[in-house]
């Protein structure tokens, strides 16, 4: 069960909804304009709010029903944190996208909820407050994962080994918003 479910969790996350709506209304591939990132804050530079919002619970529920459904049938917090794990590797490395995905902070965010909702609820507070005072998504990104995913994995050892890799796979994903960040030349919502 446990590995048939990690598979699922894959195929699922894999389903970019960044690129699926973008095809839909007929607009560009998000990976070829702005940030080339196939994710909720691209589409809100390059779409609009509103496949942005829809970019972005899509992607939040890639991470929540997996967990929810592994936990439903009785898995524990390890497998659980291990399926919501494959889901953002899907998002990350999509089967049906050429294994060109996301950064995978939409998909972490609703893993959390399933898993331990009061890191999904600081995750919220951290990117709500970072974007509020810098207006750089990325940087709320960044903040809130390095703050939250450790609070996890204190608060449920059991999910350490996941969660440590989850960390360092978004933080990977994010080199070059890093490489930017530290050059001062990250895009930003101020301008
Ligand atoms: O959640 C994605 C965000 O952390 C960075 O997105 O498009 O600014 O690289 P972007």
């Amino acid at each position: 069960m446990f590995e048939l479910l990690l598979v699922c969790a894959y195929l699922v996350g894999s389903f970019s909804f960044a690129i699926v709506l973008s095809r839909y209304y007929g607009n560009s591939d998000p990976r070829v304009q702005g940030s080339g990132n196939p994710g909720a804050t691209n589409m809100l530079r390059v779409a609009g709010k509103r496949l942005a919002i829809l970019t972005l619970l899509g992607d939040l529920s890639k991470g929540l029903v997996p967990v929810l459904f592994a936990n439903a049938v009785g898995l524990n917090l390890q497998q659980q944190a291990w399926i919501g794990l494959t889901a953002v590797i899907g998002h990350l490395y999509p089967l049906y996208f050429s294994f060109r995905g996301g950064k995978g902070v939409a998909t972490t965010a609703g893993m959390l909820l399933g898993l331990y909702p009061p890191a999904a609820l600081l995750a919220l507070l951290v990117w709500s407050l970072t974007f509020f005072l810098t207006r750089i998504s990325s940087l709320a990104s960044l903040a809130s994962v390095t703050l939250c995913l450790p609070l996890l994995a204190w608060q449920q050892p059991l999910a350490l080994l996941p969660v440590s890799m989850l960390s360092a796979l978004l933080v990977w994903r994010h080199r070059s918003n890093l490489k930017d960040l530290l050059d001062g030349t990250e895009r930003n919502f101020r301008d």
